[in-house]
């Protein structure tokens, strides 16, 4: 049985892109040796208000169990509560070059767009990566497409390390869903969905009231030419509408594009096959949002688990550095 590790940051909140991408994938494939972890760490490249982290970090956890995501099964925890995390971390830095690092889209992207105070931890983020996948030897991480070149790096400071120090981590690779891995702005169609970017009225979010996600669909931008036609690259905006459907519907965009000729309808069915699909998911969180006690326990368990992975590896590692035992 392959090892699956993925995470997700507790920043913002949780889109409709990270579900499809991500979260939905990480409940369908769940098995006993699933690993998803909530990367606290990871989100502290930026500031953060300190009462807001603790209410995310919770609130994410409750999103993911909403989800689906079964503890009995998969293994949810926090980044933070396991400090191996961030000892590979700093050993991953060392194996990563810093063209390697300086050369990510994210990082490049990123540390444009921020004006004023930009973080280290913006440049190491992908070394912290690495270190989340290769403490659990994870075989297959389920990622959205903007972290394929994460995972890349990774693999590339695992093999290095590899060879450097003899065989060591697991080379993982990245596994991206057909469809849902780049689920688009609804307002700007090329940009990717997200949680930081300042579009609400372009992003569904997955705790969004149905009225809400049904104004957000009507009002998505599209095209002029009325045509419907699965091409991302000529309709992004249709394209984005066709894969959600798709995706809510357990269909491929090219198979949903058949089924219409007019983009109103398109647009009044994929609303309404949004929100049934969000349904359960909100349903849930609002059973797990009364009862906090029960979640705490699941992430304490979560982290004991993971952590007697986590140490193995790390004590593998630093014996193959020669870092002295006490
Ligand atoms: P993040 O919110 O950056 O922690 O992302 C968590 C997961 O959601 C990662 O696997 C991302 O690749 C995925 N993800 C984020 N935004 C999108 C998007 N717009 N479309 C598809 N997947 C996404
Ligand atoms: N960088 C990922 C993102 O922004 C989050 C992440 C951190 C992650 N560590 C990971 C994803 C390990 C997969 C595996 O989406």
């Amino acid at each position: 049985m392959a090892r699956i590790l993925s995470c997700i940051q507790p920043t913002g909140d949780v889109q409709l892109g990270n579900y499809f991408g991500a979260i939905r994938r990480w409940v369908e494939d769940q098995t006993p040796e699933s690993f998803h972890g909530i990367v606290d760490l990871h989100a502290l490249t930026v500031p953060r208000d300190p009462v807001e982290m603790r209410a995310k970090t919770l609130e994410l956890a409750q999103i993911l169990l909403a989800s689906g995501l079964d503890p009995t099964s998969t293994t949810l925890f926090v980044q933070s509560h396991v400090h191996e995390h961030a000892e590979l971390g700093w050993i991953m830095g060392c194996t990563a070059a810093l063209g390697e690092l300086e050369r990510m889209t994210q990082f490049k992207d990123k540390s444009a767009r921020q004006s004023g105070f930009i973080s280290g931890g913006l440049l190491l983020y992908p070394a912290l990566m690495a270190a989340d996948i290769l403490l659990y030897d994870a075989d297959e991480v389920p990622v959205g497409d903007d972290q394929r070149q994460h995972i890349e790096l990774t693999r590339d400071v695992a093999g290095r390390f590899n060879a450097r120090y003899g065989d060591t981590f697991v080379v993982p690779k990245a596994t991206i869903a057909r469809a849902g891995a780049r689920i688009m702005d609804l307002q700007n169609p090329t940009n990717k969905m997200s949680k930081s970017a300042d579009s609400p009225q372009g992003t569904v979010l997955v705790l969004d009231d149905p009225k809400d996600i049904e104004r957000k669909i009507k009002r998505a931008v599209t095209d002029t030419d009325n045509e419907v036609r699965y091409d991302p690259e000529t309709k992004p905006g249709l394209a984005n509408l066709l894969q959600i459907l798709a995706v809510c519907t357990a269909t491929t965009p090219d198979a949903v594009a058949g089924r219409y000729q007019q983009y109103g309808p398109l647009k009044a069915d994929t609303a309404a096959a949004l929100v049934e699909y969000l349904r359960p998911v909100q349903r849930r969180f609002a059973e797990l949002e009364s009862d906090p006690s029960y979640v705490r326990k699941v992430l304490s368990d979560g982290a004991d688990k993971a952590q007697s992975v986590a140490a193995v590896t790390l004590a593998r590692a630093r014996k193959a550095l020669g870092l002295l035992e006490r």
